[in-house]
């Protein structure tokens, strides 16, 4: 039951925060409320496990190198919850050898051709890593609402 309603409530953040700008915050009480660098470290890092265990949505990631996507998530986190850090979107897949680019969130995932259960089925296990480390709702809902935006890029299936 609890399960369903923050589901429903889920997906209802993330329709109402698809109006919203996709800019990071101007203050910093979403990076502190996550716990700073530290945290959000903590937090990327089970987000990370949970996904690569979620039947939903492991197999995309199969290709790739986790230890770059959990830098690069640190980076954007960071920066999107007001905090001192600046998402470079450098990153390097296995088969780059070491060449890092540039990339913007629509050219990242448009050749895995991600549909909306997928992409709830990941913002789901971001809400459950937050709820391990104790982020109080209110900020983890912050986060959430922040990302969101960026379902219109990364959906495109
Ligand atoms: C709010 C939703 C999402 C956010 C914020 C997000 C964020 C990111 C970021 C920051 C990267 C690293 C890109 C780079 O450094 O160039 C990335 C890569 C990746 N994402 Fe996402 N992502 C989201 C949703 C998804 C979903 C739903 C899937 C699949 C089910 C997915 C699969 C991947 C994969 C496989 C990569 C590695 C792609 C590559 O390097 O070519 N992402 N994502």
């Amino acid at each position: 039951m609890r399960k369903t309603i923050q589901t429903a409530g889920l997906a209802l953040l993330l329709a109402s925060a698809l109006a919203t700008a996709q800019t990071p915050y101007t203050e910093d009480s979403t990076y502190r409320g996550l716990g700073g660098q530290e945290g959000i470290g903590k937090i990327v890092d089970t987000f990370i496990t949970l996904v690569l265990a979620d039947p939903r949505i492991k197999e995309s990631f199969a290709d790739f190198d986790m230890k770059q996507l959990n830098l690069r998530l640190r980076e954007q986190f960071c920066e999107f919850s007001g905090g001192p850090c600046k998402y470079t979107g450098k990153y390097r897949d296995k088969t780059m050898d070491g060449v890092g680019t540039v990339r913007d969130m629509k050219s990242v995932h448009i050749d895995l051709k991600i549909t909306n259960a997928q992409f709830n089925a990941l913002a789901e296990d971001l809400q459950i890593a937050m709820e391990r480390h104790h982020v109080p709702t209110s900020v983890s809902n912050k986060l959430i609402a922040k990302l969101a935006p960026m379902q219109r890029d990364i959906v495109t299936k």
